[in-house]
């Protein structure tokens, strides 16, 4: 029989002999046991504990359907195998099986944008919780996410799985969100590490960035997860840094991961692309998923031929026993009931309504009464966005669309506008389905359509009957994206011109009528909004919400929620005034060479608004910003020092007539030194509670000298200069309410490796701009 096939064969014994059985209820091993193991596993047992099972990203586990991969198990000592699971917003497992007794569908969260956009650490930690609970009931050991690469470029395909353009704020939520699923006995895996920030290219492109941008930029945000939930495992990208994989790069896995960061738990690689195996396990990457039988063949050649030492290898190895022994498998898992899905439905229509931002809303038109009467227009009002596709969608049991939202949430909508929109979204679907024959699970899930705008064109005379006829206008817009390409400019960050003819059309004929008309963006992230932001008279962008997704609008337009959302990145007025538009590849035509096999990040650490407000370069909506239903102000801040920390306190007061929350966002500005320093820069954040008219909460805010640090490249240090600081108080990062002076005594480093230069010196951006 050929050697490839047997483990294959044991997997699948294996795997249908236990299948929804569970596998007893004592731990197989613990930690005490690894070293006495690692003595009696053979060669071949080594390398297949670091390769996933063959396949197994095809297979079903001993316990689970559809997840993203498992690894070996050997039974003989004792050690089951575990799987890992994506993804960013919920588990991503098969929910129907032929011959299984229960389904496994899971709750489908937010984008991990509109999650980052409520600022609010408590709620990603309930997120965390959720999702570890969804793992823990289905059997799945690891969940693959947080993913916190930064948003350089509004065009990358995945943002809407990411954080923001800010480290700090990717951080502390990916942080949160870490600590909350790990809470309940699931591992986290805090991806992709670094630098995965363009689709395009990516399984080649060497990402060139100074080592200021590394450490400031692209580092930070991981730096602050290990440094503040301790994942249980780091997944590399595919991307290279510094001329190299980083999955095989010892100077990013080893030197600073490990000893710089002292991070001690497993690190994996990213899924669908073989490197030589022996670079990989140099270079200091653990476990190889989904695995492949040519990489366990790899590992035993290496050691055999020198290239892998027995260090490196039991090294690896006990990571990976290490990584089992706390996996709920290992401490026999079995099906007990399913999860509260219900209350983590409620739960996710919670966090999209605190993300959801409201960017415009002259005049107090919103919240809507409920009882008026909308004339609801755009497709995706009627086939909603819930999420992104690709590795992070998530087998849900049911998506309540926009349209239906607002039906449930007490309004009444146009029954002509129902009518012809309902037709064309059965139209288009039939039209765009690639996958007629699927099933209705899939067909909610991988293989839902976003369906493209309806040309109204040819309907003015409806639209003016509307207007007639209707309370007011709601507009959506929708935008999918996802992780097998970037974003295109056409069609895309701009609107398309049939969505363009539909805010124009249907705004100046509302408002002929003395009606109002509001946007609702179900978007996956930035969109050129300049050119049409003045026409409606609210605009609110809900993301992608989630399953919820029409309830959670509906309960922000009716004002039974009060939006609390804040923009985790800047909305330039158009995509050649970022910095990085330079640089970034555009679908379809950067096939080789410049932006494809390599990206020159010329932009450094000028990223976002740390661009945007030191050129003081004009933009439509701040990073930071959203409004509210009511008002807030922010009182007399404070500063003390406590045991080697900044604690700052700021009073915030409800001064409006309905409750709601605010985000207080605490800026820096440093003194100029010969590093060129941002004009400000977020370093923490602090939300407070719902607050009714009149009350007020104390926000406390705390940082380190650490975290005032810029990286000074010339002596690979992080360094604190004396001097002069600017704490400001935010309501975004245009809106500064209140501001403290901090001064620094004497210079502060902190001493690291010169490592991770690019391979070619980039010609930065320097202020002031030429
Ligand atoms: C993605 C990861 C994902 C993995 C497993 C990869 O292609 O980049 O984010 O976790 O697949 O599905």
């Amino acid at each position: 029989m050929h050697k490839a096939i047997i483990p294959l064969l044991y997997v699948l014994i294996f795997s249908v002999s236990n299948l929804f059985a569970g596998n007893g209820s004592k731990p197989h091993y613990n930690d005490k046991d690894i070293n006495h193991i690692v003595s009696q596993l053979t060669l071949e047992q080594k390398a297949r504990l670091l390769v996933g099972c063959p396949g197994s990203d095809k297979g079903v586990s001993h316990i689970v359907a559809g997840s993203a991969g498992y690894t070996f198990p050997i039974d003989s000592l004792g050690i089951p195998s575990i799987n890992l699971a994506d993804g960013p917003v919920g588990v991503r497992i098969t929910p129907v099986l032929p011959n299984k007794p229960y389904t496994s569908y899971c709750t489908c969260f937010p984008s991990t944008t509109a999650l980052a956009a409520t600022w609010n650490k408590d709620i990603a930690r309930l997120e965390g919780n959720a999702i570890g609970d969804e793992a823990l009931a289905y059997g799945v050991d690891i969940v693959l996410t947080p993913g916190i690469n930064i948003m350089r470029n509004p065009l990358c395909g995945r943002n809407f799985e990411y954080f923001s353009e800010d480290p700090y704020l990717s951080g502390i939520m990916g942080a949160a969100m870490i600590n909350g699923i790990q809470d309940k006995g699931i591992g986290a895996s805090l991806k992709h590490f670094i630098a995965n920030n363009q689709q395009t290219g990516k399984l080649y492109n060497d990402a060139r960035i100074s080592q200021r941008a590394i450490r400031e930029i692209y580092l930070k945000g991981f730096e602050i997860c290990i440094k503040n939930s301790d994942p249980w495992t780091v997944m590399g990208s595919y991307n290279k840094i510094g001329g190299q994989y980083t999955q095989a790069n010892p100077e990013l896995l080893r030197t600073i991961l490990r000893n710089e960061w002292n991070y001690n738990g497993l690190i994996v690689t990213d899924w669908y692309k073989k490197r030589d195996t022996a670079d990989q396990l140099n270079g200091g990457t653990d476990l190889m998923m989904p695995g492949e039988q040519s990489q366990v063949d790899e590992i035993i050649a290496g050691v055999k031929n020198g290239r892998i030492s027995e260090t490196t290898l039991n090294k690896s190895v006990k990571y990976v026993l290490k990584l089992i022994s706390k996996s709920i498998s290992n401490k026999g898992w079995e099906y007990n009931e399913a999860p509260d899905l219900a209350a983590n439905a409620a739960l996710a229509r919670r966090i999209a309504t605190e993300g959801m931002v409201l960017l415009k809303n002259d005049r107090s038109f919103l919240p809507i009464s409920q009882g008026a009467k909308i004339a609801l227009f755009g497709a995706t009002a009627y086939k909603s966005i819930a999420g992104g596709t690709g590795s992070s969608n998530v087998n849900k049991a049911h998506i309540t669309d926009i349209s239906t939202g607002l039906e449930k949430g007490g309004y009444t909508l146009s029954n002509r506008l129902k009518g012809l929109y309902t037709k064309f979204v059965e139209f288009q679907n039939d039209l765009l389905d690639k996958h007629p024959e699927s099933t209705d699970w899939e067909k909610l899930s991988y293989n839902r359509t976003v369906i493209a705008e309806m040309d109204l064109s040819k309907a003015e005379s409806i639209i003016g009957q509307e207007a007639k006829n209707s309370d007011i206008a709601l507009i959506v817009i929708g935008r999918g994206s996802g992780e097998e390409s970037d974003r295109r400019l056409e069609g895309d960050f701009y609107l398309t011109p049939e969505e363009k003819f539909m805010i124009e059309n249907v705004s100046s004929q509302f408002h002929a009528a003395g009606k109002k008309v509001a946007v609702v963006m179900n978007v996956c992230g930035v969109m050129e909004m300049n050119s049409w932001k003045d026409e409606p008279d609210a605009i609110l962008l809900a993301w992608f919400p989630g399953q919820e997704c029409g309830d959670a609008i509906a309960d922000v337009i009716s004002g039974k929620a009060n939006p609390s959302g804040k923009l985790p990145m800047t909305f330039p007025i158009d995509y050649f005034d970022i910095p990085s538009s330079r640089n970034f590849p555009m679908v379809g035509e950067t096939k080789s060479g410049k932006n494809f096999d390599y990206t020159n990040y010329e932009e450094d650490i000028w990223v976002g608004y740390r661009y945007f407000n030191t050129a003081n370069k004009a933009i439509v909506y701040p990073f930071g910003y959203g409004l509210s239903y009511t008002n807030f102000s922010f009182g007399k801040p404070k500063l003390e020092r406590k045991n080697e920390k900044w604690v700052a306190t700021i009073q915030i007061t409800n001064t409006g007539n309905v409750s709601g929350k605010e985000t207080v966002q605490l800026y820096i500005s440093a003194p100029q030194t010969s590093i060129q320093k941002p004009s400000v820069e977020l370093k923490t954040f602090g939300k407070t509670r719902e607050l009714k008219p009149g009350e007020s909460e104390t926000v406390k805010l705390e940082f380190t000298d650490y975290d005032l640090a810029s990286f000074d490249e010339a002596n690979s240090q992080w360094l604190t200069s004396k001097g002069e600081y600017t704490l400001s108080f935010g309501a975004s990062s245009k809106d500064f309410r209140a501001t403290l002076p901090l001064n620094i005594s004497k210079n502060r480093t902190w001493k690291v490796n010169n490592v991770l230069r690019p391979v070619e010196k980039i010609n930065v951006m320097k202020f002031p701009l030429k």
